[in-house]
């Protein structure tokens, strides 16, 4: 038998190439190339595999019964609202997030929930030990759960002992970079044994009709490491996010062919692990000064996630011959063409006043999207007049000073819905457009003018009252 050709393939694209090189050519990642056996194929003769003739199957139409794809609801209503009603029964799930971000203690916590309904559920840890995880348990109140727990890397044990007696509903495996099979010679965590391990487990899953959830670590640029492979041979990815030194934690769809994809779960990490957060709004809107002039929370989208940033603009008079205008997160050509449009088209004389502009939190904001909450912000802050801190704003201005409609408005309204946010500036809509069902009172602004001269007013009946009581 002939040994196969060794090749060295990234470990974060999957790129083969015939020889070792300090960079991908296809990714642009560096030091990231091994080398491995490409085909990832089984190392059984070649002779017999070749000579195996194809069967014949039968070919079916578009139309016809379709049993709807039955669901395991995890009794989590955050989980359950990602994922789009539960697990699929066959279907396969990808759980990204970085180290200690909890998507062990969510996963546990389901298995508990899922086994307490008399549902076999089998939770292989590839990375904790068994003690490891029954104290997690106990610590939670979760050890009285039916859970079948083990501790095991190799794909043949696991698909061995999973296929004796009833099969399982649910499966998780903990995680897809600890896992190795006997089919592939490279070592575990490479691309090739990571999708080799995938490939048999997945197809475990469509055999026994068992939903898997497979976890997968995320890189620093928060890629699913190594093998992107892996999230194109799942039914869902879903990602677990949230920041280090905060206690909420955000559940978000990046694929499901089950279920939408804008839908965002919300927990809380406790002493208790994870809590549910029904209302998230509590959570977001306390860290925000409400009722100060100057700040506007944007509705915006990263990549084809929303998320929402606080704005915060200030505007002073200058006491230098040139004014400053400084920005941090948003694009500083922006903040002078918003500028010039209002003192072009909106009679705000800014000229002589310093501006500042920073995104809260540290986020860089690409999208042109923001210019109505950045325009909404600086005028808050030039007339003293603090919008309302239910609203939030999006939409182009262009350099007439119209404002424009952007990308994935039903997206941005049902994440600030979802967030508890009760009203929303934006351009003006398309009929149809699937914003009505987002819940929000919606007030739409075609020009940046009238926006200006609402908020103004409202600036200006403030500093009369305030004059006419002192
Ligand atoms: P874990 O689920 O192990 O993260 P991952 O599997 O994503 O790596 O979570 C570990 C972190 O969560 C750890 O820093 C401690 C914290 N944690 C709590 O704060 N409360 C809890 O009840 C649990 C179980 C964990
Ligand atoms: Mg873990």
């Amino acid at each position: 038998m002939a040994k196969a050709v060794l090749s060295f393939v990234c470990q974060n694209c999957g790129a083969a190439y015939g020889r070792w090189q300090g960079k991908c050519e296809a990714c642009g990642e560096w030091n990231t190339l091994a080398e491995e056996d490409p085909s990832g194929a089984a190392s059984g003769p070649v002779s017999l595999r070749a000579k195996r003739k194809g069967r014949t199957f039968a070919l079916q139409s578009l139309t016809g019964e379709n049993k709807e794809a039955p669901r395991l609801a995890s009794a989590m209503a955050e989980l359950d609202r990602v994922t789009g009603g539960g697990f699929v029964r066959g279907s396969v799930l990808l759980l990204g997030g970085d180290p200690g971000i909890g998507k062990s203690t969510l996963l546990i916590q389901a298995a508990s929930m899922m086994a307490k309904a008399k549902h076999r559920v089998v939770y292989i840890s590839g990375e904790e030990a068994v003690a490891q995880v029954r104290l997690r348990a106990e610590r939670l109140g979760l050890a009285a759960a039916p859970v079948q727990l083990a501790a095991e890397t190799s794909v043949e044990d696991i698909i061995a002992t999973l296929s004796e007696g009833t099969s399982p509903r649910l499966v998780i495996i903990d995680s897809i970079q600890t896992m190795w099979t006997d089919t592939v010679e490279s070592a575990p965590g490479t691309v090739t044994q990571v999708r080799a391990s995938a490939q048999a487990l997945i197809r475990f899953a469509k055999r026994s009709g068992a939903a898997l959830i497979l976890v997968g670590h995320v890189t620093k640029d928060g890629q699913i490491a190594g093998p992107r492979v892996v999230e194109h041979m799942v039914d869902a990815v879903l990602s677990f996010e949230g920041e280090g030194s905060q206690q909420f934690r955000i559940l978000r769809a990046v694929k499901n062919r089950f279920g939408p994809t804008d839908e965002i779960g919300v927990f809380e990490m406790t002493g208790l692990g994870l809590r549910e957060v029904h209302n998230p709004s509590e959570l977001f809107l306390s860290e925000r000064d409400l009722g100060t002039p100057g700040t506007a929370v944007f509705a915006g989208v990263e990549g084809t996630r929303p998320v929402l940033v606080e704005l915060q603009a200030l505007v002073a008079p200058t006491s230098l011959g040139t004014p400053r205008r400084a920005v941090v997160g948003w694009d500083p050509s922006r903040l002078s063409m918003v500028l010039a449009v209002l003192e072009a088209h909106c009679g705000v004389k800014l000229s002589a006043h310093d501006v500042y502009l920073n995104v809260a939190g540290g986020l860089r904001i690409q999208e042109p999207a923001a210019d109505l909450a950045a325009a909404a912000a600086l005028v808050s802050s030039l007339t003293n007049a603090p919008l309302p801190a239910e609203a939030v704003y999006f939409g182009e201005v262009s350099l007439s000073g119209a404002v424009r409609p952007v990308p994935l408005m039903p997206a941005r309204l049902k994440e600030a819905a979802k967030l508890g946010f009760a009203r929303a500036v934006l351009p003006e809509m398309p009929r149809g457009d699937g914003a009505a069902d987002a819940g929000l009172a919606l007030h739409s602004v075609g020009s940046l003018v009238s926006l200006v001269s609402e908020i103004a007013a409202k600036g200006s009946k403030r500093r009369s009252a305030a004059a006419g009581g002192g």
